[in-house]
């Protein structure tokens, strides 16, 4: 992956040109942001713990027929990707409240939600990412109601699978954040899963093990990291620590 190859440079991430055409290289970065990039620090090992927990789990929903973008690893921080023409949302299906419901609604942090309920963003950073809902995304012709309607099932049915495989090794989840994007006609899960997109809580403790170490200054974010790699996929080397 030559330098010159950048195509986007993002917070988190960075998409590089591929020789083979449709395929693009994500290369996770160790930068780690909150709010709007106004808080940024550079951590050493975090790019590669958020692209081995995302390509597990790209893996493990693949196995149970979720159409993703990941094609393979090309090293232990870029992974190969299919092209998408990105559906500019942000998919959060939550488990448990926390986060902005808590803050803008009258919920208190942990409060179980049963069904899980999806909250639906605006990919659009310089508008502070807003909520928006079925209606406008329709209107605005984001997305016509049929490929919503599949959007929301498949969001709720990665929720459905990432939460029992993580409960499995003692972790709620208690949400997550989804992208999607679009390549011929078919609808693919894209960008990351990793600890930057989803919220994380030990079982035993209650303890974050995900961005929120970071956002709020809660404790040893690559630890806390290294705890999920470890308990997801302790083959992972440097996970379990
Ligand atoms: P944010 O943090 O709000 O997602 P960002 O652009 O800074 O914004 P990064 O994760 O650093 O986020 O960048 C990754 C970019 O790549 C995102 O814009 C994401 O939508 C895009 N992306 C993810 N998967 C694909 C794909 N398969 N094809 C094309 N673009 C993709
Ligand atoms: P949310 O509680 O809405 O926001 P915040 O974490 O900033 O208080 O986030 C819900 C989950 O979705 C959380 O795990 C973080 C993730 N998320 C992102 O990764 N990026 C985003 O732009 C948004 C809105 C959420």
């Amino acid at each position: 992956m030559k330098p010159d190859s950048v195509l986007y440079e993002g917070k988190a991430k960075q998409i590089c040109r591929s020789d083979t055409p449709g395929e693009l290289m994500m290369r996770f970065k160790d930068d780690i942001t909150a709010f709007d990039g106004k808080k940024h620090d550079v951590l050493e090992g975090k790019g590669r713990y958020n692209a081995q927990v995302s390509s597990f789990f790209f893996e493990y929903l693949e196995g149970r027929g979720i159409e993703t973008h990941y094609i393979r690893m090309e090293t232990p921080t870029v992974m190969v990707v299919r092209e998408m023409e990105m559906i500019p949302l942000e998919v959060v299906v939550r488990n448990v409240a926390a986060g902005s419901m808590v803050r803008d609604y009258p919920v208190e942090e942990g409060t179980p939600l049963d069904p899980p309920v999806i909250f639906l963003h605006y990919k659009d950073d310089s508008r502070h990412d807003p909520m928006i809902n079925d209606e406008v995304i329709i209107t605005l012709g984001i997305l016509p109601p049929e490929e919503l309607d599949i959007l929301k099932e498949t969001a709720l049915a990665v929720n459905m699978h990432l939460s029992a495989y993580l409960d499995e090794c003692g972790i709620t989840l208690v949400d997550l954040k989804m992208e999607f994007g679009r390549s011929d006609s078919t609808i693919y899960l894209a960008d990351e899963i990793s600890m930057d997109s989803m919220r994380l809580w030990d079982k035993k403790t209650g303890k974050s093990l995900d961005k929120d170490l970071y956002r709020f200054d809660k404790g040893d974010v690559i630890a806390g990291y290294a705890t999920v790699v470890g308990r997801i996929a302790p083959e992972i080397p440097g996970g379990g620590r």
